[in-house]
């Protein structure tokens, strides 16, 4: 092999190698347009976040010792509780709705509907009920969390389809 042609190979090789690796990079660094927020939105959502978990939290005690009023008081605060519909100035719900997809708005919106379902279940004590909108909430944090939170939970990512290493 001439010098000039192993230099090319090297060269070429190395070029490939280089896009691959930016490609890569590229890949994983716009995961969710929630890292595009203000970082006072994103501390509401976190927080609203984490008061949801310590809300679905307090249910399983609620549920095994039969406290359906509890459940109910609950599940009621998860329904009123997205940041949408607190205090926000004008131009922060103007940068939701601005930077939010509609797919996440159609998640959290479908979220808020079970926590009413779970509400209307536990004041009408209906065990099985309850059961079953306490694991739909469980699939739907989940479900939006694998759309809009895999930076956050990395262990969440779908494989890529038609990407293989
Ligand atoms: C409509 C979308 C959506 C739904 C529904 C949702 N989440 Fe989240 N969640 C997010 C996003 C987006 C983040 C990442 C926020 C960020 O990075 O600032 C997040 C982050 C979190 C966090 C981490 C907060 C922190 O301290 O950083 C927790 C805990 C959490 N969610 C719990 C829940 C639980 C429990 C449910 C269901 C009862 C739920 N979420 C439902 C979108 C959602």
């Amino acid at each position: 092999m001439s010098l000039i042609k192993t230099i090319t190979t090297i060269a070429f090789t190395f070029s490939v190698l280089t896009s691959f690796a930016e490609e890569h990079k590229h890949h994983h660094h716009h995961t969710s347009p929630i890292e595009g927020l203000s970082p006072e939105l994103r501390q509401l959502l976190g927080k609203e976040m984490r008061a949801l978990q310590g809300g679905m939290q307090s249910i399983i005690p609620a549920y095994i010792s039969g406290d359906w009023e509890q459940i109910a008081k609950t599940a009621h605060k998860m329904k009123n509780s997205y940041i949408l519909k607190q205090s926000l100035t004008d131009a922060q719900i103007k940068e939701l709705h601005h930077s939010l997809p509609k797919s996440f708005l159609k998640q959290d919106h479908q979220f808020h509907y079970l926590a009413g379902m779970l509400e209307h279940a536990a004041k009408h004590k209906k065990p099985e009920l309850v059961n079953f909108y306490f694991s739909e909430m469980n699939e739907a944090c989940v479900s939006c969390h694998t759309d809009f939170a895999t930076h956050r939970f990395p262990k969440l990512k779908k494989e890529e389809k038609g990407h293989h290493h």
